[in-house]
């Protein structure tokens, strides 16, 4: 069994957070004895799809441990990750009296982890929060890192706060019953993570393909890790998101963009394959990226299945109206995070991100949109 542990430090944080990686986490005697070493009662709040599958189990485990826990829950879907809803969570705490001392802990996906992490920022002022990321995209990206939040009628996650947890629980063992969607959404920021900061994780996501497919337990724990490694490194550097923290956002401009136009028909990590695509393509034609890296870059998101299929009604109009609008937009002006190599971004002044000129970038656009328009 392999056993991972790190602590990730914040600076300007107030909390340091344990992260530990295991299988069969979820039940150990360690768990345990940290939830108990909590002198508060325990609040676990879920979605309705991981409440059936792992958490009432659990809180009924916890229960029999002695441990005072109480199971919260909320429609499973992006659509509960939203003021409403935490409103209402709320609500059903303070009519049970938990108090200060409470210890929130968040299992689930990452709409459970944003939503609970919000939660326990302001419920009393704050309140102590463990995570457990149960789909893969939660355990290397949503649960790490510190950002909590909902969504509102102007956007998503336009309201929540940086609130990192105590620890972080992630137990390869929940992932069994993941959906396929859900194992490539994870995948893509793998995938990202190798492109912005690892040659080596890269070339692993290559090599052993077939672990992957096998759904190797090592190979698993051994890449979340290095994915972990490498948000952490960028978070620990700019925890607030002013600099070095935008090139966690490769590939998202245009993911954002492909994913608004589609009505969110595709997934997040199928945006995401894209807009690596489209981005690094870019990067190339700007002269940044080296052509036999570039080359290297389709082959690999084709192995891990990503369909790189966009609609017919995606138009270059549509796009650039819908980019002008990205979080890293300056005056309308979309901006991208570039490579400079395979595990390099460009740093562009520790902006780590650029606005491309025109003519370049509707190449750039105009390229996807000729070779990923679905015909059908
Ligand atoms: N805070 C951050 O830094 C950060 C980073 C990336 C993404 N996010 C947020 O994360 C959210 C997306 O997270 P997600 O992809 O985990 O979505 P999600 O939480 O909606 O989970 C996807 C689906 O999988 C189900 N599920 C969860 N665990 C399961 C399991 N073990 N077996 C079977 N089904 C399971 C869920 O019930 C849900 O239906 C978005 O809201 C996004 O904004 C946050």
């Amino acid at each position: 069994m392999i056993k991972r542990h790190f602590t990730l430090t914040q600076t300007k944080a107030p909390t340091k957070t344990e992260i530990h990686i295991e299988h069969d986490l979820l039940y150990s005697s360690q768990w345990v004895q940290i939830l108990r070493s909590y002198s508060g009662r325990v609040a676990i709040i879920t979605d309705t799809h991981v409440k059936q599958l792992i958490a009432d189990k659990w809180t009924q485990f916890l229960k029999k441990q002695g441990i005072d826990a109480t199971l919260f829950s909320f429609s499973a879907g992006e659509e509960s990750k939203s003021r409403h809803t935490k409103e209402r969570l709320e609500d059903e705490m303070h009519q049970l009296k938990f108090g200060r001392d409470t210890l929130l802990v968040a299992i689930g996906g990452g709409v459970v982890t944003d939503l609970g992490g919000y939660l326990a920022s302001t419920f009393n002022r704050g309140i102590s929060l463990v995570l457990v990321p149960t789909t893969l995209l939660g355990m290397v990206d949503a649960a790490i890192g510190g950002k909590t939040g909902v969504n509102t009628p102007f956007g998503k996650n336009l309201i929540g706060t940086f609130y990192p947890p105590k620890h972080i629980f992630i137990d390869t063992s929940l992932l069994s019953t993941l959906p396929e969607r859900e194992w490539r959404n994870g995948m893509a920021e793998i995938v990202k993570c190798g492109l912005i900061s690892s040659p080596p994780l890269f070339q692993k996501l290559f090599t052993h393909q077939a672990k992957w497919q096998s759904r190797d337990r090592e190979f698993l724990q051994e890449i979340i890790y290095d994915s972990i490694s490498i948000k952490k490194e960028v978070v620990e550097s700019d925890f607030q998101e002013t600099g070095v923290r935008r090139v966690l956002n490769f590939g998202h401009t245009i993911a954002h963009a492909i994913e608004t136009l589609e009505n969110y028909r595709i997934s997040h990590g199928e945006a995401v394959a894209i807009g690596m695509l489209v981005e690094s393509y870019l990067s190339y034609r700007m002269g940044l990226l080296h052509k036999q890296e570039w080359e290297r870059i389709e082959p690999i998101l084709q192995l891990f299945n990503f369909s790189l299929q966009i609609s017919p009604s995606i138009t270059l109009e549509r796009i650039h109206s819908c980019m002008s609008t990205d979080k890293k937009a300056k005056g309308a002006r979309p901006r991208f995070v570039l490579l400079q190599e395979i595990g390099k971004v460009e740093p562009f002044d520790q902006a780590y991100c650029t606005e491309i000129e025109e003519p370049l970038l509707n190449e750039g656009l105009t390229w996807m949109l000729e070779r990923l328009r679905n015909p059908a």
